[in-house]
């Protein structure tokens, strides 16, 4: 894991902005793995500033909330739309989120893994932490060898997540997520963590033991992972001066 200490959200993302926009360089029809919440927002005024070309891109989102109508304003559809979408040149046909109204849901979730397949996998995915360790909407014991699927969220989630709806009982108990062995199948992971309420969930993932209690946790079997980070979001990591030391003295050819 390459862990990325910065002062501010704003300089964490900035890094982050760069090694998206060096992958769609270096590969212009790159399959970017996405995700919501309010962690990826300024990355993604961040990209569109950046006036990338996105004509050859293909998008799979990480999950969708099930039951509310496509356009309703919370759903993952709507807001990917909104803040990302309808800013850059990408082919609405190459944009894949998981359909939440779906009929039959084990046959979308299977059908989302197999057009992932299909592409040639994801090549970078973008991750939030939940302040319990979730990525995507894989809640604690979440298998760690998971496929896309229905999960229930859990009351923590609900609550941290009301702020969008307006109050808890609004916010849909099922979803449909990416699964861990899905994520863990990204070429590159990228996880983004802001603010004081990510400290405790981050310092588990990065340096406690692996295990689904806390999902994020299983990123430490993966090959490319880096994690970008505010100086709240690190507050709890034991080893912060030797991440700093890493990044302030990464040879030139490694620096993004
Ligand atoms: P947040 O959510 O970015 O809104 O904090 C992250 C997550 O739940 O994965």
């Amino acid at each position: 894991m390459e862990i990325i200490i910065r002062e501010t959200a704003a300089s964490a993302t900035g890094i982050a902005a760069r090694i998206i926009a060096k992958l769609l360089r270096d590969k212009p029809a790159a399959v970017l793995g996405l995700a919501t919440g309010s962690t990826p927002l300024p990355l993604y005024r961040t990209l569109i500033e950046m006036n990338l070309d996105w004509s050859q891109v293909t998008t799979f989102n990480l999950d969708e909330y099930i039951g509310l109508p496509r356009e309703h304003p919370q759903t993952y559809h709507s807001f990917m739309w909104e803040n990302l979408f309808q800013h850059i040149n990408i082919s609405k046909d190459r944009v894949h989120i998981p359909d939440g109204n779906a009929a039959d849901i084990p046959a979308s979730c299977a059908d989302y893994e197999a057009r992932i397949r299909e592409v040639g996998g994801i090549d970078l995915q973008v991750l939030g932490i939940g302040t319990d360790g979730h990525l995507g909407f894989n809640e604690p014991t979440s298998s760690l060898a998971s496929r896309t699927r229905i999960k229930t969220l859990t009351r923590q989630t609900r609550v941290d997540n009301a702020r969008f709806f307006g109050s808890e009982s609004e916010v849909p108990h099922h979803v449909i997520t990416m699964g861990i062995g899905t994520i863990m199948e990204a070429r590159t992971n990228l996880l983004l963590a802001f603010g004081e309420n990510k400290a405790r969930a981050i310092a588990e993932a990065v340096e406690g033991p692996i295990t689904s209690i806390n999902p994020a946790s299983v990123l430490q079997m993966h090959p490319a992972v880096k994690v970008c980070l505010d100086e709240p979001a690190a507050s709890e990591l034991k080893r912060a001066d030797y991440y700093r030391w890493v990044y302030d003295n990464k040879p030139a050819w490694q620096t993004f």
